[in-house]
């Protein structure tokens, strides 16, 4: 009899412990176990392992315990402050494993904690969820991954039950500077739809209605991010499609509307004022994505 000796590795799936079980880490556990990974969890409340232990999770008594039981252990804590609380008295059992950090951080953090967990004999990967639980799981979310490659090609396939790995390269920081820089695109579209929302909703239009219509207008707004990145690159922003002057003269129909109908406008203020330095510092007749000028340099703009 012919043995298909792949289909059989690729059919026995890696065992992986997870540290914390909070939201994240109890959606990590569970994608997981729907994967088939054997799945070994610990938590400081133990009795959120209740349910993924019903689920098929093997509950550790210690963190030495868990971070023992498998060569891979996902880290999804509140903080590093919690990472460190929880890891430090389990140091002896990390020896020749690799810790994959999904805890939010900052780029230093990350760089930090591979000093560290290098100095108990581990390997480290630093990683960032893009996506809230529910999320977890599906191959359309984006998990970002940097750090060694070697050990992210070694463990690709089982964090793909996670989400989609992206790596982004050997510097550990990567993926909380990315992190941090997509919250930051996050939550200035959040806030624009929502300032926009105040102005439809202030005439009676329903915010289900103006919503279908403002995310056909991003896929449009994804377009001029495209087309304005090689400008950035190049550091050259021809203003052949709507110069910043242009849309200087628009800002400010956004503001006389929202004004007039008792809207907050710190956002379309923040945004006139970051094009009025722009057009300042000689970028009137270039392209929106000179404004970049002004946000790398604040000083050297304003005078
Ligand atoms: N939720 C999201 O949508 C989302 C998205 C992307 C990234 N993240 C990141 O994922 C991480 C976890 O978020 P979450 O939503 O799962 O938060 P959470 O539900 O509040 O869970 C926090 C986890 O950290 C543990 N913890 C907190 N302080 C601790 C300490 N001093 N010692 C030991 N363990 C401690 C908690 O243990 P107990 O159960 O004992 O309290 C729990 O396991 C955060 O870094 C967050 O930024 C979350």
């Amino acid at each position: 009899m012919n043995i298909d000796r792949a289909a059989v590795k690729a059919a026995v799936k890696d065992t992986v412990t997870v540290i914390g079980l909070g939201s994240m880490g109890s959606a990590l556990t569970a994608a997981l176990l729907d994967r088939g990974h054997p799945t070994t969890v610990w938590n400081r409340s133990p009795h959120k392992a209740g349910p993924l232990v019903e689920r098929g999770a093997r509950l550790a008594s210690s963190p030495a315990e868990a971070v023992a039981a498998s060569a891979l252990t996902v880290v999804c804590v509140l903080d590093y402050e919690s990472l460190y609380a929880v890891l430090d008295p389990a140091d002896g059992s990390l020896a020749g494993k690799v810790l994959v950090n999904l805890t939010s951080g900052s780029p230093q953090q990350a760089h930090e904690a591979v000093v560290w967990t290098r100095s108990h004999g581990a390997e480290y990967l630093d990683g960032a969820i893009m996506t809230t639980p529910p999320g977890v799981g599906s191959a359309e979310m984006m998990f970002l991954y940097s750090g060694s490659e070697a050990v992210f090609t070694a463990h690709r396939q089982t964090l793909a039950a996670l989400g989609d790995p992206l790596y982004l390269g050997a510097d550990p920081a990567l993926a909380s500077l990315y992190d941090a820089a997509l919250l930051g695109l996050m939550w200035s579209t959040m806030t624009g739809w929502l300032h926009g929302t105040a102005l439809v909703t202030a005439e009676k239009t329903e915010a289900t209605a103006f919503t279908p219509v403002a995310v056909r207008w991003l896929t449009a707004v994804a377009g001029f991010l495209t087309t304005y990145a090689p400008q950035v690159d190049a550091g050259h922003y021809p203003g052949d499609d709507a110069t910043i002057d242009v849309q200087l003269a628009a800002v400010d129909h956004l503001i006389h509307a929202a004004e007039s109908r008792g809207i907050d406008n710190s956002l379309p203020e923040l945004l006139k004022s970051a094009m009025s330095r722009a057009t300042a510092a000689g970028h009137g007749a270039d392209s929106y994505a000179s404004v970049i000028e002004v946000l790398r340099n604040p000083a050297g703009a304003a005078g």
